[in-house]
């Protein structure tokens, strides 16, 4: 991230002494990326963050990943889902998956455990309800229509706030997420014509200062899992600075971008991930050339699988098609795609679209995975033929 913050208690100078109110010293650790040439943050822990109890190999729950064949566009129903009271990490449902990033949803209704990702960054996506998201940094709340960042082996806990369940959509990158670099100077900063920036972006704010012994903590690595016991609980911190640490950013922030004639898709872009990207499309005025058509043309964008969760108002193009508050579309390369019939003449005239999408397009194909198989629509592909 790149927004400089500084939380609690830190010392004037890093790696120098700085000590707790007994006289021993605060345990600083480095947590940074790309080994030591990106960003990072320095944290002050009350007790060694390196001290461990046990080890243990953790069996997750499984999930099954298999090509999209026959090659098809899918309709997913993600309420179809529904479980209710899932853990919003372990509970999570992955429905499309290949070896850059894993997309999942969950109806979550009780605290995940603590939970380390070593093998890359997540974004959480807050369908509905409320969401605290803990860790050594401090506590983030997220409502609905927020995007969260969770960075890399940060140890966390997401807890759902509400009297109602959560409902996340969750996407967890091999690799770093972060703003595009287009969006972002040289230095860092959000550039002007950026549909969003530092006043939109919102990080923890105090440390949350836990006390606790023999904490157990899940590992996600890049070969397996783990379940380690800490002496002491990870959110001992007292104080932290630096460029990173979980962030959130509402979809209701992001200021579209809006022209004459059609825009394409790379103008929703909202975040970059190791081969895919993620977009917002949200309420706006459309192209307001005398005659223009809102809609997309139809389309084939070749070296991408693009992904849309519908996540509020109504999305002009897929009417008729059966697409649902929480639906999800795949559109796989390979297949051309665009408006359901009647669309395009539809929106001739319209100067403003209500609608609330999230997207991820993948450079690699997307596997379904067996939740997938569990909540498709099977009858989406043919909704096109005027049969
Ligand atoms: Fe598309």
């Amino acid at each position: 991230m790149p927004y400089y913050r500084s939380v609690g208690e830190v010392p004037r100078k890093r790696h120098t002494q700085f000590r707790q109110p007994d006289g021993s010293l605060y345990a600083e650790e480095l947590m940074g990326q790309e080994g030591f040439s990106s960003d990072s943050s320095l944290l002050y822990h009350r007790h060694a963050p390196t001290a461990i109890l046990a080890a243990d190999e953790f069996t997750p729950p499984a999930f099954t990943r298999a090509p999209n064949l026959p090659l098809k566009p899918r309709h997913l129903r993600t309420h179809k889902l529904d479980a209710g009271g899932a853990d919003p990490i372990l509970g999570r449902q992955y429905l499309l998956a290949n070896d850059d990033v894993r997309i999942g949803y969950v109806l979550a209704g009780r605290p995940s455990p603590l939970f380390r990702d070593a093998t890359g960054d997540h974004c959480l996506y807050v369908e509905a309800g409320t969401l605290r998201v803990e860790s050594p940094f401090g506590a983030l709340d997220a409502v609905a229509g927020d995007y969260v960042v969770i960075p890399t082996s940060t140890i966390h806990r997401l807890v759902p706030t509400g009297d109602q369940p959560v409902r996340l959509l969750t996407v967890e990158a091999t690799g770093h997420i972060g703003p595009p670099k287009r969006y972002l100077s040289v230095r860092g900063q959000f550039l002007e014509h950026s549909p969003y920036c530092e006043r939109d972006v919102r990080g923890p704010d105090v440390p949350l200062l836990v006390d606790g012994e023999e904490v157990e903590v899940l590992v996600r690595h890049r070969r397996g899992w783990t379940r380690y016991v800490y002496a002491n609980h990870p959110f001992d911190v007292v104080g932290w600075d630096g460029h990173l640490y979980p962030w959130a950013f509402s979809i209701h922030d992001f200021e579209p971008i809006t022209g004459r004639i059609h825009q394409p898709p790379p103008v929703h872009q909202t975040f970059q991930g190791p081969n895919f990207v993620i977009c917002s499309f949200v309420p706006r005025k459309v192209d307001y050339h005398p005659d223009s058509i809102p809609v997309p043309y139809n389309h084939h964008n070749v070296d991408s699988d693009e992904m849309l969760f519908y996540t509020g108002g109504n999305y002009e193009a897929r009417r008729g098609s059966g697409i649902e508050q929480g639906s999800i579309s795949l559109h796989p390369s390979g297949f051309t795609h665009g408006p359901q019939p009647g669309a395009a003449e539809r929106s001739i005239g319209a100067d403003y679209f209500d609608e609330l999408a999230v997207m991820v397009d993948t450079f690699r194909p997307l596997d379904l995975c067996d939740a997938a198989r569990t909540c498709e629509d099977e009858g989406y592909a043919w909704t096109w033929a005027r049969r």
